[in-house]
């Protein structure tokens, strides 16, 4: 059968005490929301509806690239009103897979596992037992242990408040069914609201078979109403990335201070110390090191490069046996080849570095070209922007720049060349020349001091 996925994010989430709609909080760096629409598609879905309602408008922008469709809930009705609104475009032959903006990790597998028990005869529900149910609906189970209703919490009887037994709100049910069934739903009761956990006895009274399934851990159906929940869910899940890199082969010096907003990942024997984050793809070769409080984003680093202490690194790739840092910035565009060296207070962009070439100290490369174990001296500047437009720099393999020059770009430099530190280049260097651009040195005889009037 057809998956559509229906995801409920309507809801207003005051108690996040934020002008951002709760689903568009972060985990890991992503909006909740995308967290779910992300794992729907994983699972196949044809079509995922995203129920919008408080802060719409803002969840249309930022959902703008996502293969989803909106259905606007006007009035918030209950999370039974809230599916009925993508009903219109859902067919009768589909699977509908409720899931929920604010209850960002659930599984594929848990998920997958919850569409399976579900067939044509079939509703299946995602429950979980809880040591303190408060707040949540209970699973309400006959005496040969079938589930024969959820009730919610406002409407439980003292007896019913005991179960523990919780539902989490997500379900699979057929599209078919949910269409006779929402319409008869009513909100005659403690919250005025049409739930969708009302179906559960309609779906026993038209002797529908109700499979309970669960999930691998609780965190998996916890949802997001406040800040601290929030966090939890980004300790968790920040733990379960660092254990997975750690079982694929990676050191982490402290498994409780590394973050990974995006995808990781390791080679053998990679080490990484603590305080680093890395954000969107990064890939780490066999044997990369990473020192302390580093911030990587989207870089390929290949194997043996050694990364040092405080450096960040963004939209870059790097060769093997590199060593960079530490107090490094590469920023997007730069590629160093393999055996390269960028030290401290060395800023880069767009600067490719071919095999064996250094930076070692305070420099800015930028719309730099470098050949083959070309040396940069210290304090070293690429003049690149003449205040209107940007302009390269081009050095031949080995090329030796001496301390503190400055190459006002557009400029040459050929194989070999040297340049005198202190130079400031502005015309082309040929090929083992020597360049030499600053004032001429002239040492005065007999120099006296100036002296302390009285
Ligand atoms: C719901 C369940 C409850 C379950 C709990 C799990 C119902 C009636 N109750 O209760 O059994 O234990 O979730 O957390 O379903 N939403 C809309 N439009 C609405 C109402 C809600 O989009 O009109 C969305 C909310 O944004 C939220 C989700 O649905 O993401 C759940 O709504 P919420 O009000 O939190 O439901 P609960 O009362 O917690
Ligand atoms: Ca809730």
């Amino acid at each position: 059968m057809k998956l559509h996925v229906v995801v409920l994010a309507a809801g207003k989430g005051s108690r996040m005490k934020s002008k951002l709609p709760k689903v568009l909080h972060r985990v890991a760096g992503t909006p909740m929301l995308k967290h779910v629409t992300d794992t729907a598609q994983h699972l196949g879905a044809e079509a995922i509806h995203v129920v919008i309602g408080h802060g719409a408008e803002q969840v249309r922008v930022a959902m703008a690239d996502e293969p989803v469709q909106f259905a606007e809930q006007l009035e918030q009705l209950g999370t039974g009103h809230a599916v009925d609104q993508a009903m219109p475009n859902i067919p009768e032959d589909a699977n509908v897979l409720v899931l929920y903006g604010d209850v960002p990790l659930t599984s594929k597998d848990t998920l997958q596992q919850l569409i399976e028990a579900q067939d044509g005869d079939t509703l299946s529900l995602l429950t979980a037992f809880m040591e303190d149910p408060t707040g949540y609906g209970r699973i309400v189970r006959n005496v040969a242990d079938e589930v024969v209703a959820i009730v919610e919490q406002k409407d439980a009887s003292d007896e019913q408040l005991q179960i523990n037994e919780i539902n989490t709100g997500i379900l699979a049910v057929p599209a078919a069914k949910l269409k006779q069934w929402l319409p008869k739903l009513s909100s005659d009761n403690a919250q005025g609201e049409y739930y969708l956990t009302d179906i559960i006895a309609m779906a026993v009274k038209d002797d529908m078979e109700v499979e309970a399934c669960h999930p691998a851990s609780l965190e998996e159906v916890q949802g997001v109403n406040n800040r601290l929940q929030l966090c939890e869910l980004e300790c968790y899940y920040q733990s379960v990335i660092a254990e997975q890199l750690m079982l694929n082969g990676a050191t982490l010096f402290d498994p409780n201070r590394i973050d990974v907003r995006g995808e990781l990942n390791t080679g053998n024997d990679v080490i990484i110390d603590v305080n680093c984050v890395f954000e969107g793809k990064v890939e780490l070769g066999d044997d990369v090191e990473i020192g302390p409080n580093c911030y990587i984003k989207d870089a390929v680093i290949a194997a043996g490069t050694k990364i040092n202490a405080n450096t960040v690194i963004e939209d870059c790739s790097i060769g093997s046996n590199a060593n960079i840092g530490p107090f490094a910035r590469l920023r997007p565009g730069t590629k160093l080849g393999d055996d390269t060296k960028v030290g401290n207070f060395v800023e880069t962009k767009k600067a490719i570095v071919d095999t064996g070439s250094k930076i070692n100290h305070l420099s800015y490369v930028g719309d730099a070209e470098l050949g083959k174990n070309v040396n940069v001296g210290a304090g070293t500047i690429t003049c690149n922007y003449d205040g209107v437009n940007k302009s390269k720099t081009e050095l031949g393999d080995d090329v030796f720049v001496g301390s503190n020059s400055s190459l006002v770009a557009p400029v040459k430099v050929g194989k070999a060349a040297t340049i005198g530190a202190g130079s400031v280049v502005t015309a082309d260097v040929k090929d083992e020349q020597l360049a030499v651009a600053r004032g001429k040195q002239r040492n005065l005889d007999g120099w006296k001091r100036p002296v302390k009037k009285s």
